[in-house]
């Protein structure tokens, strides 16, 4: 059931952190923030989903003043409480549409939208939206950079249209596919520890790369980079993700 928050409620937001994927582990966060920090330069970076701020934090420590746009004041009142949170200018609206106003004294050199949160935009006009508002916000020169996976449709047998993800003895997680209208939805099922289960769905749309670069070039944005990953490796046909790098075109 979505609420204000959207998908990302107080029983996700206390999770949120706790969780052992690879996203959390200190090394990648130290690679992605490397990138991030070299892409901001000397100017603000503005990060669309800011969440518990698992990037926003360490980059405000590199000392790129940090803005945020997030639905969920559950996520976002994780990250007000942590050390360096207060400081992190938040404003909670969609970020397909949402205005940080007033701009911070610095302009905005990079916007950055990770973690497949693109996705969490459950149409292509709000994607469109999305990378008209990033661009919106940036300074000439500035970039956009997002993380996404490469859509996974390969591994989808002829009349099968079900994905899993994880599996364990008490925990099924599993995306089910339309591959007609790019529509999907994960479907996350918990067994607790008195025998019942929780579960919960999320729906999402995926997108492949070109599609991104198009929206790119609506929004007066042009690709720059398009790595494997944060290790700025090539992406190559069996890339599973990418972190795109677009550039806002001058006038
Ligand atoms: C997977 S979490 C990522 C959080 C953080 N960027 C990170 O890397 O850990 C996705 C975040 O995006 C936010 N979000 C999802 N869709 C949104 C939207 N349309 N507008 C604003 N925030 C959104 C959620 O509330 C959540 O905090």
């Amino acid at each position: 059931m979505i609420n204000a928050d959207g998908y990302f409620d107080e029983r996700v937001a206390e999770q949120y952190d706790q969780s052992s994927g690879a996203e959390f582990e200190p090394t990648a966060i130290a690679r992605a923030v490397d990138v991030l920090a070299e892409l901001a330069g000397r100017g603000a970076a503005l990060e669309f989903g800011i969440g518990t701020g698992r990037l926003a934090l360490p980059l405000a420590r590199r000392g790129v003043p940090v803005h945020g746009i997030d639905l969920s004041r559950a996520m976002v009142s994780r990250l007000r409480a942590k050390p360096g949170g207060a400081d992190i200018g938040i404003t909670i609206g969609d970020f397909a549409t949402t205005q940080v106003t007033p701009p911070p004294a610095e302009p905005f050199t990079l916007a950055y939208l990770v973690f497949n949160t693109i996705m969490n935009l459950a149409d292509q006009e709000s994607q469109v939206e999305c990378f008209r508002n990033a661009a919106d916000h940036l300074a000439p020169g500035g970039v956009f950079v997002v993380e996404v996976m490469v859509p996974e449709l390969r591994k989808i047998p002829p009349g099968q249209n079900i994905v899993p993800f994880h599996t364990s003895p008490t925990g099924w997680a599993y995306t089910v596919y339309d591959t007609v209208t790019q529509d999907a939805t994960c479907h996350y099922i918990e067994l607790t520890p008195d025998g019942r289960g929780e579960a919960h769905s999320i729906p999402f749309r995926y997108v492949w790369p070109a599609e991104l670069d198009l929206m790119a070039r609506l929004a007066g944005l042009r690709l720059r980079h398009r790595w494997d990953s944060w290790t700025r490796a090539p992406f190559t046909e069996d890339s599973v993700q990418h972190v795109s790098v677009w550039e806002k075109v001058p006038v």
